[in-house]
């Protein structure tokens, strides 16, 4: 159970970081988590237990006190849910999120990678070569497909992620991190983010193959869960940016679309405490590129609401604009009301 709710767990952070500011549980399910973390605590020995935690089981202070009163379970849809429901997992002695705690202690000094993750180096520098767009793009996918640092993170088999896309195109998509079906074709959206990444671009009137799409990273970033993706430490950002920078100024778009918000903090420079709630839907730049910040696909996959889809709908409406696509009424209306 622990291995789960550490699942659990994580994917919340996931969401959070991805920006996602409310959950929608159904009734019972918070209940349901909170009884397991309590049978989870109870079931420790107090001497496991961090030093504020341990009146809890104590029976001392149980017969002085009564017994501990059981907290009655809040629902609450907003942000603060995720926050109180991380904080209660991670209270769990002995539990996962404990031990991860411990590990990231350790750590801390280091890149803030998962134990066992090879460091990251800096950056490699590299100058274009001359010649046209494809000369230089074929120069710089072979280079970061042979690059001895993506490889070298790879799981056995897996490939190296390289973007794909019109070399003149005006719009450059601009994701996060290849997942599992990325890393198995080598070619980034490939997945269910990517068929709705794909949907979004119909939507605009332009086909996949008139855009180009690439990736903050060129690997999936190992994590020791069988199932899920990890979110990219700064490192792994910045060794991966100089190779997304080649391709911005192979391509040179007219708009960049940033996809979530490590593709975000990728091009504007890291910062844990940025929201997509406060950076979405305005102009900003990146090296004189005019950059629009929206969800993530995979965002919308896990909230799929008419509000949700707006959001993001209103944002590639503004990018269009910009390139100077045609937008029709119709276009205009999706999502409203
Ligand atoms: N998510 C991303 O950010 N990039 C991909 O290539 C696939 C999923």
């Amino acid at each position: 159970m622990r291995v789960e709710l550490q699942a659990v767990v994580d994917e919340l952070k996931r969401w959070r970081d991805a920006g996602q500011e409310s959950v929608y549980l159904q009734p019972g399910t918070l209940e349901a988590i909170q009884a397991k973390v309590a049978e989870i605590r109870a079931a420790a020995s107090p001497d496991t237990l961090p030093e504020n935690q341990r009146r809890e089981v104590e029976p001392a202070f149980q017969a002085k006190h009564g017994p501990t009163p059981t907290r009655r379970p809040r629902i609450k849809q907003d942000a603060e849910l995720i926050k109180n429901f991380i904080k209660e997992a991670e209270k769990s002695p002995g539990s996962a999120p404990a031990k991860k705690k411990v590990a990231k202690k350790a750590v801390q000094k280091g890149q803030g990678l998962p134990p066992g993750v090879k460091e990251i180096p800096a950056p490699t520098e590299f100058e274009l070569p001359g010649g046209d767009k494809q000369t230089q793009w074929d120069w710089l996918r072979d280079k970061v497909l042979s690059d001895e640092v993506c490889n070298e993170h790879l799981r056995p088999t897996k490939k190296v992620v390289f973007g794909v896309g019109n070399l003149d195109a005006d719009i450059f998509f601009c994701g996060e991190a290849p997942g599992e079906d990325e890393e198995i074709q080598g070619e980034p959206f490939v997945g269910k983010a990517g068929q709705l990444l794909d949907k979004i671009i119909g939507a605009m009137g332009v086909k996949r193959e008139q855009t180009y799409i690439g990736n903050i990273m060129n690997w999936r970033p190992e994590h020791d869960k069988p199932f899920g993706n990890r979110a990219p430490v700064e490192a792994e950002i910045n060794y991966c940016l100089p190779y997304l920078i080649g391709q911005l100024e192979i391509v040179k778009p007219k708009v960049i679309v940033a996809l979530g918000l490590t593709a975000a903090n990728g091009l504007l420079g890291y910062d844990p405490e940025r929201r997509m709630g406060k950076v979405r839907g305005q102009w900003l730049e990146f090296s004189g590129v005019p950059l629009i910040i929206t969800y993530h696909p995979s965002y919308l996959l896990r909230n799929q609401t008419n509000h949700s889809k707006r959001l993001v709908w209103e944002d590639m409406l503004l990018a269009m604009e910009k390139v100077g696509l045609p937008i029709s009424d119709k276009q205009r209306g999706f999502f409203k009301g």
